[in-house]
């Protein structure tokens, strides 16, 4: 479950390859591979555009949502970790997967794929 505040408006990135430089630096890019029978989902921020990382700027989290059920999160501290991350899930093909970045200053910045 999020502790993003309730209010704040998520912005859904439909199409990576037309969003401008802002869009791709917040939005979850989102690569996902067949591992033995299961899904390798790799989730970057940053990728093509290099987002900040410090103290005063940084991703906080990262999520991954299928439907309304939450599936994995990973909490990130500034400086010392970079927003790559990798994980396994045992899905369907065809499933969509949601990725949900939050940056400390920009907001939640969300993204699909359909396995
Ligand atoms: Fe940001």
């Amino acid at each position: 479950m999020s502790d993003a505040p309730i209010l704040e408006p998520l912005n859904l990135v439909t199409d990576f390859d037309a969003a401008g430089d802002f869009e791709k630096k917040h939005t979850p890019y989102v690569v996902a591979e067949q591992v033995d029978g299961a899904y390798k989902l790799t989730v970057t921020v940053g990728h093509e555009v290099t987002h900040p990382n410090q103290a005063d700027h940084w991703i906080g989290w990262i999520e991954l949502y299928v439907g309304d059920a939450a599936v994995a999160r990973f909490d990130l501290a500034p400086i010392v970790t970079a927003p790559v991350v990798s994980v396994l899930l045992d899905l369907e093909p065809g499933t969509v997967v949601r990725a949900v970045e939050h940056c400390n200053l920009h907001g939640l910045w969300a993204y699909e794929v359909a396995l």
